[in-house]
């Protein structure tokens, strides 16, 4: 069998949890927190890095942060996880959908400006599977029409454009460590402050809304209600476990990275001769190895695939269903079609790809992809 991701148990994870016990602070703000967040800030080299509890939560910090209220709007891609969307919808606003690019996936850079209206507050490129969007129209776009952009950088931990950390440009930058994702705590994220205004309310909205950070810095005598916020703060139980993956950060991008030039080296010929499309990395990007997809021809191939790969045990999945097509979508803001999003979304597979899958697993996945093709 092998699945679609798989856990790897480091081996010190338990010893740093008992240090966290034997340290007497097992909630938020304690060594390991700090020590992942200094090491974030370090390796991706923003202003300031607090971790959350998912990436979600950090979306959702963002969205408060960027001051969203009820009647905005924000442009944010269809194609994606629905958190990019429903952090802002419990503001009040109203998610505009831009369509993706036919080769990265990615939010259709040519496609915001006009979908930036009188209420638009902010636009969300979500950098789909750790693949840079075409930043340069992005932040363009949002100096000209006054927008905070705020990265969806869930899958693009340590990955980056022409240098610079993937969650780094916009003002806001939000990662995931569910376990799906290259370094992982379970379930847990950060919200990256690139713009140095927000970094004081930030702490204060991770922490229910209070100046307890700064109180536990001992820069006032009481910890208050200061703000609205909520508890956006994960444990040190999690951190613990995180600063075990983040101080392997090296050898989990190198490993990916390799298992995806297998992928391609197995698929090269069935990509040349159009029987699948493989992931592009245009704009410069530098990517970091967080997925392996296959682009088919038609929905009704990639299904029969999914199938012949569970025969064999092998665990391949699709996402996303886009957001736009959903029941809830619709009845709030009607129907609408966006074409690439449609096509590329039922055409889609996504093969194993996690740091301790073996190079036999990962010839095996590729030869029974082969398989189907009627290829050896
Ligand atoms: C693009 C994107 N945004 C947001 C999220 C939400 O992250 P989390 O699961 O950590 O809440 C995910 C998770 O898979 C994602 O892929």
């Amino acid at each position: 069998m092998i699945p679609f991701n798989r856990q790897t148990l480091y081996g010190p994870e338990l010893d740093c949890i008992r240090e966290a016990y034997e340290r007497g602070r097992t909630c938020g703000d304690g060594e390991f927190g700090r020590r992942c967040e200094a090491f974030i800030e370090r390796r991706l080299g923003c202003r300031k890095a607090l971790l959350t509890p998912s990436g979600t939560a950090a979306l959702e910090m963002a969205a408060v942060l960027a001051g969203v209220g009820p009647g905005d709007e924000v442009v944010v891609p269809s194609y994606t996880f629905v958190s990019t969307a429903n952090a802002f919808v419990l503001r009040g606003a109203r998610p505009v959908f831009c369509d993706v690019r036919p080769d990265t996936l990615c939010m259709d850079e040519s496609l915001v400006d006009a979908l930036v209206g009188p209420r638009t507050r902010a636009v969300v490129p979500v950098h789909y599977a750790g693949v840079a969007c075409g930043m340069d129209s992005i932040l363009d776009v949002a100096a000209r029409r006054g927008l905070v952009v705020i990265e969806d950088a869930a899958q693009a931990f340590d990955a980056r454009w022409r240098g610079r950390a993937l969650g780094t440009i916009g003002a806001i930058g939000c990662l995931s460590f569910h376990e799906t994702k290259n370094v992982s705590m379970g379930e847990g994220g950060a919200i990256l402050l690139n713009d140095e205004s927000l970094v004081e309310r930030a702490e204060i909205v991770r922490e229910k809304g209070t100046d307890r950070s700064r109180f536990f810095r001992g820069q006032v005598d009481k910890y208050r209600w200061v703000d609205v916020g909520s508890s956006w703060l994960p444990s040190e139980i999690s951190a613990a476990v995180l600063w075990v993956q983040l101080e392997r950060a090296d050898a989990i991008r190198e490993r990916r990275l390799a298992l995806v030039a297998a992928y391609r080296e197995a698929f090269a010929d069935l990509e040349a001769d159009g029987t699948v499309r493989l992931p592009v990395t245009p704009f410069q990007a530098d990517p970091n190895g967080h997925m392996m997809y296959l682009l088919l021809r038609t929905e009704a191939e990639r299904d029969r695939l999914i199938a012949h790969l569970g025969s064999r045990g092998i665990t391949a999945v699709f996402h996303y269903v886009p957001l736009h097509e959903s029941a809830f979508c619709r009845e709030r803001w009607g129907a609408m079609s966006l074409p690439v999003t449609e096509s590329v979304s039922r055409r889609l597979v996504r093969l194993p790809l996690f740091h301790g899958l073996t190079d036999p697993e990962q010839r095996e996945v590729a030869g029974a992809v082969r398989g189907f093709f009627g290829r050896s």
